[in-house]
C-alpha cells in the first residue's frame, strides 16, 4: 500500500499525521510511505528523520496526493486540497462534514473512501481517535479562557485562582465527556470554582466521584445551564452527539447575561458550536467580542501543542494505520465493526447515518 502524508495547511497547524517512528513501523510492513517535504518540522520531526525510517520525501503537496492509494492526514482538506483528491482514493483524518457540507459534496463526486477519525469506535463504543485531542483540547481550553481573562487581553481580569480574602472565578463546563473532563481537571487544579453539566448522569457520577464536592455537578437542563453560565466567567462548550451537529446549548440570551469581558471557549465548534453567538475563529485570529463577551472558537486547538498532540494522535492511529496495511483497506473495513463506522463516504454515497441525517441526505 501506498501512504502519503501530506503538509497540514489548515491555519496554525502544526500536527503531522505520522511520525518517523509510525513511518518506520509501516514500511517494515511492507507500506509505501510518501512524506511531503516539512511536513513533520512544525512537529519537531525533520525530512532526514523521515528518510532514515525508509519514507520518500516528496517534494509538493501535488507528488504526495497524486501518488498515494491512502492519504492520511490530520484536518479535512480544504478548498485548496479538493483538486488533489484522486477519484476512489482513500482518506484517513478528521472529516467533521457535518460542519463542512461542500467538502462531503466533493468526497461522493469523486468516489473517496472517507474514514472519518472521530467516527471511528472502539470496542466499547467510545471514540479512540477522537478522545486524545479532546483531552488536549479540554485542558487548553482553561489556560486560554484564563489567558483572555486577563485585563491587557481585553478580559475582566478575573483570577480563575482567586486569592485568600476575594474568592475564585467561576468556571461552567457544559458536557463532562473527554473535552469537559479534561477541562474541569485544568480548572479544578487552578482553584476555580467549577460546575459541570451533561445529560448523561454516569458522567457527572464520575466527576461526583472523583472531585468528592469540590465541583458541583448539574443535568444539562436548560435552567440549570442558564443559571451556570450567568454566574461564569468563563464558559466552556464540550458537547458532542457522534457524527451530528451540535447542539445549541447555550443561547444568545445567555450570553448577553453574562458578565462583560466573561470568556466563552466552544470547543465544539469543529461540529458546528454549541453556543448561539458562536462562528469559528483561528490561531491567528482567534477571538472576537459580542455582547461584551470574548468568544473562542478555533477548530484545531491541539495545533497550539504540535509535538504532544501529533504523539498521542498518532499512538492513537497506529492500530488503524498498521490493520489497513496487514488487512488491505477493504477488508479491515468489513472485519471490524468500529472502523466500519468511521466510514462516512463509500461509492458516491454518505455510509454513516448520523452524518448523513446532519448534512440532510436522509430524513
Ligand atoms: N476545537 C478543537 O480543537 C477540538 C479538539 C478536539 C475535540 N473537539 C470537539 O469537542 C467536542 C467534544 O468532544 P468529546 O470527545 O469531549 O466528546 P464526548 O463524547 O467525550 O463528550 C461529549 C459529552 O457531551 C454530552 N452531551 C451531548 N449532548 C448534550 C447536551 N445537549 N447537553 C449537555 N451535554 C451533552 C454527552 O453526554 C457527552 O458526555 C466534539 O465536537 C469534538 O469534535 C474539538
Amino acid at each position: 500500500m501506498i501512504i502519503g502524508i501530506p503538509r497540514e495547511i489548515k491555519n496554525g497547524e502544526t500536527r503531522v499525521s505520522m511520525t518517523p517512528a509510525l513511518a518506520a513501523r509501516c514500511i517494515h510492513l511492507g507500506a509505501t510511505v510518501l512524506v511531503q517535504k516539512g511536513a513533520g518540522l512544525t512537529a519537531g520531526f525533520t525530512d532526514t528523520e523521515y528518510a532514515a525510517a525508509g519514507a520518500q520525501v516528496m517534494p509538493t503537496a501535488r507528488s504526495v496526493w497524486k501518488n498515494a492509494e491512502m492519504i492520511v492526514k490530520v484536518k479535512e482538506p480544504l478548498e485548496s486540497e479538493y483538486a488533489l483528491l484522486q477519484n476512489g482514493q482513500a482518506l484517513f483524518t478528521y472529516l467533521h462534514l457535518a460542519a463542512v457540507p461542500e467538502l462531503a459534496k466533493v468526497l461522493l463526486r469523486k468516489n473517496v473512501l472517507g474514514i472519518a477519525y472521530e467516527t471511528v469506535e472502539a470496542q466499547d463504543g467510545t471514540l479512540p481517535l477522537l478522545k486524545p485531542m479532546s483531552q488536549i483540547a479540554g485542558r487548553l481550553s482553561i489556560q486560554i479562557g484564563a489567558y483572555f481573562l486577563q485585563s491587557q487581553n481585553g478580559g475582566s481580569g478575573v483570577l480563575l485562582g482567586g486569592v485568600p480574602g476575594v474568592g475564585q472565578g467561576s468556571v461552567a463546563i457544559i458536557g463532562a465527556g473527554n473535552s469537559g473532563a479534561h477541562a474541569c481537571r485544568i480548572a479544578s487544579g487552578m482553584g476555580a470554582h467549577v460546575t459541570i453539566l451533561d445529560l448523561d448522569t454516569r458522567k457527572l457520577d464520575m466527576i461526583d466521584d472523583v472531585y468528592r464536592g469540590a465541583v458541583t455537578t448539574l443535568v444539562a437542563n436548560p435552567a440549570n445551564i442558564e443559571a451556570a453560565v450567568a454566574n461564569a466567567d468563563l464558559v466552556v462548550g464540550a458537547v458532542l452527539i457522534p457524527g451530528a451537529k451540535a447542539p445549541v446549548v447555550v443561547s444568545r440570551k445567555m450570553v448577553q447575561n453574562m458578565r462583560p469581558g466573561s470568556v466563552l471557549v466552544d470547543i465544539a465548534i469543529d461540529q458546528g458550536g454549541c453556543i448561539e453567538t458562536i462562528h469559528p475563529t483561528s490561531h491567528e485570529s482567534p477571538i472576537y467580542r459580542q455582547h461584551g463577551v470574548i468568544h473562542y472558537a478555533v477548530p484545531n486547538m491541539p495545533a497550539m501543542v504540535g509535538r504532544t498532540s501529533t504523539i498521542a494522535l498518532t499512538q492513537a492511529t497506529e492500530q488503524f494505520v498498521v490493520r489497513f496495511i496487514e488487512k488491505g483497506i477493504k477488508l479491515a473495513i468489513e472485519e471490524t465493526r468500529g472502523i466500519a463506522k468511521g466510514v462516512n463516504t463509500r461509492d458516491g454515497k454518505i455510509v454513516n447515518m448520523t452524518v448523513a441525517k446532519a448534512l440532510g441526505y436522509v430524513q
